[in-house]
């Protein structure tokens, strides 16, 4: 059977190693990222293109992986987008984490026309993105996700069809919510840990084989203690995410004191200019507070 072409926009700490996973299946990939040198290591592997509308050519599927709505804009409508190049029937699938209404309104926009969309988030950080073992929860056409699966399945080890465009997303803040406060709380736990003298390597030992059990305490745990915050989510889009959280809590009126406090807690750090760092380097913004 002819393998798909595809298109892949997007190539940052999640991106890169997905468009890897799908040329290791055997897909036939296009790349282009906004910076163009870090297209460099896909040398005599991908396709490389200079502009969304080249990537766009000829392809089945056009994969989006960027920052936010206005980077899925650009790529997709701006001037040197995707649909001045894609044909005809062409579905794109965007990965990133963006707002439900947004990604309603590119489907509608695609759809007018004559493309298919699919809005399909990922959760898991890059470790899960280099061993294709992403979460992936989708929205759109249920027949074009069918159509689509075996790319989600290549990408990801669960991947769950929630429901009309727009759905795959709100999941993903439903789930980036969890994540975001949890991470506060951990590191609040940890902090107590740590100045009433437990040791945290200890600490982590019993959070990880008890009810609280969690690639969390686990994997950001392990940062928090060891103090390590480089760059797996970075906490500039943990911010971005909270901020299309609270839009959302909004919109459907729930009562969310601990989100609210969260949200303060991540814009400080941001502004004390930490975005490029780790989002688990939240611990060092309590610890700090808690040492005034
Ligand atoms: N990292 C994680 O653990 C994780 C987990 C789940 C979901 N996500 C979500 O996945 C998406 C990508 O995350 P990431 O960690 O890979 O981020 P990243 O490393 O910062 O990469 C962001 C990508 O978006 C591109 N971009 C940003 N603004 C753009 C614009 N205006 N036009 C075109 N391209 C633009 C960047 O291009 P340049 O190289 O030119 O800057 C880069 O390729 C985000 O929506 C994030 O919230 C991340």
């Amino acid at each position: 059977m002819k393998m798909k072409r595809i298109g892949f926009i997007g190539l940052g700490l999640m991106g890169k190693p997905m468009a890897f996973n799908l040329i290791k299946k055997g897909y036939e990939l296009g790349v282009y990222n906004r910076t163009h040198e870090k297209t460099k290591d896909f040398q005599g592997k991908a396709e490389i293109f200079k502009k969304p509308s080249e990537v766009a050519k000829n392809r089945d599927v056009v994969i989006t992986m960027v920052r936010d709505h206005r980077a899925v804009e650009e790529v997709i409508f701006g001037e040197e987008g995707c649909i001045y190049g894609a044909s005809e029937g062409t579905t794109f699938i965007d990965m990133s984490t963006i707002s439900p209404e947004a990604s309603k309104d590119i489907a509608e926009r695609l759809k007018k026309k004559g493309f298919h969309f699919l809005d399909a988030p990922v959760s898991g950080s890059t470790w899960a993105a280099e061993s294709g073992t992403l979460a992936i929860m989708v929205g759109g056409e249920r027949e074009i996700f069918e159509k689509q699966k075996d790319i989600l399945q290549t990408l990801g080890s669960k991947v769950v069809y929630m429901g009309e465009s727009g759905m795959g997303s709100l999941m993903k803040l439903v789930n980036n919510l969890v994540g975001a406060c949890w991470t506060v709380s951990l590191a609040e736990a940890l902090v107590l840990a740590k100045k009433g003298g437990l040791n945290l390597e200890s600490v982590l030992e019993v959070l990880s084989a008890g009810a609280y059990k969690s690639p969390l305490v686990e994997i950001k745990g392990g940062k928090m203690a060891k103090g390590d915050f480089s760059t797996q989510f970075s906490l500039d889009l943990m911010y971005k995410d909270l901020l299309y959280i609270s839009d959302a809590l909004e919109k459907y009126g729930v009562f969310s004191p601990v989100t609210s406090v969260v949200k303060e807690i991540f814009k400080s750090s941001f502004e004390k200019g930490m975005g490029n760092l780790d989002y688990s380097s939240i611990f060092e913004t309590i610890e700090k507070m808690s040492n005034r």
